[in-house]
């Protein structure tokens, strides 16, 4: 049986990617895509998330325009590491049209009319998520795990203190933590070690020609190196590989306090991992991805990217 999933994005290179990842795997129906601004203002990465849920030839996945900007805060983007288009200048042919309403509203109605519990997956700034979830915290029950990229126990990536999803909207990060029954946390501690290198970029060009798999070489060529990581990190798709294939990951139960506001602290994730805090309504209860099996991970991302046409 497929678990049946919803991803909410702000496509964006590496989201890009792990969309694509799940639209190939049968282990996952995906029910619906919702789209935030993130990495990219929402005018972009709508189109982006349009475009590439049909050149995955799942036009038929309905794809809902979300947030454009924080809760709170004011909109900050990332557009020095994914370019002004959002997909480091990768052009696709456009997508269909967006479905009609908005992300928080979808999420609730999907929710309301599950059958079977929800995984959602978070791979942008939470606000949809906080939206649809603090509107209607019953649906909570509804929902089998939160899967989130975002975070960091160690220094951040947007600021010293903070990654980038956590900073964009660490209020509404709080409230996802806070409402959700289980949340598994792809820190930068994790994603940070799944580096793109040319060797791997050649190893998936090689496993196929369609044209999801040159557009996301194409990308993965094209996006500039993190001078923090040394390298390429392939942040959301850790997320999407956590659901298809947990043996391939390590992890450790921890508890996650949100630092909100604007201080130099916004979007800090203080993560205990070594149980010297108590869950309260500060401290909320994750599961922590610690590590994975990169070239397994980077073996078997090849071979989903070439089942797409
Ligand atoms: O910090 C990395 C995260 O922020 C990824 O989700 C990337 O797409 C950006 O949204
Ligand atoms: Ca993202």
């Amino acid at each position: 049986m497929a678990r049946a999933v919803i991803i909410d994005c702000d496509p964006g290179t590496d989201d890009a990617i792990a969309l694509w990842l799940a639209l190939a795997s049968r282990e996952l129906d995906v029910q619906a895509v919702t789209v935030v601004g993130g990495n990219v203002p929402l005018t972009r990465t709508l189109p982006n998330a349009l475009a590439i849920v049909a050149l995955a030839g799942r036009a038929e996945v309905p794809v809902y325009a979300g947030a454009a900007r924080p809760l709170l805060g004011r909109f900050t983007e990332a557009a020095r590491v994914h370019g002004a288009d959002g997909l480091a200048g990768v052009a696709l042919p456009p997508g269909k049209a967006a479905a009609p309403g908005i992300a928080a509203d979808a999420l609730r109605t999907q929710l309301r009319a599950a059958t079977q519990p929800l995984t959602l997956i978070g791979i942008g700034p939470a606000t949809n998520l906080a939206l649809a979830l603090a509107t209607e915290p019953a649906l909570c029950e509804k929902i089998e795990e939160v899967v989130l990229m975002s975070g960091a126990w160690g220094e951040g990536n947007f600021t010293p203190a903070a990654e980038f999803n956590a900073f964009s909207d660490p209020e509404a990060l709080a409230i996802v933590l806070a409402a959700a029954p289980r949340v598994t946390l792809a820190t930068l501690d994790l994603t940070g070690q799944v580096l793109v290198t040319p060797e791997r970029i050649a190893r998936l060009r090689a496993m196929g020609s369609g044209n999801c798999l040159s557009a996301a070489s194409a990308i993965l060529e094209a996006v500039a190196p993190s001078p923090r990581f040394h390298g390429k990190p392939l942040h959301d798709p850790c997320a999407v590989a956590w659901l298809l294939w947990p043996e391939l990951f390590t992890t450790r139960e921890a508890l996650v306090a949100v630092e909100c506001g604007t201080g130099p602290g916004q979007g800090r994730t203080h993560i205990d991992r070594f149980g010297r805090c108590s869950a309260d309504s500060m401290y909320r209860p994750v599961r922590l991805l610690e590590t994975l099996d990169i070239e397994t991970f980077f073996a078997r991302l090849g071979e989903r990217l070439a089942y797409l046409r």
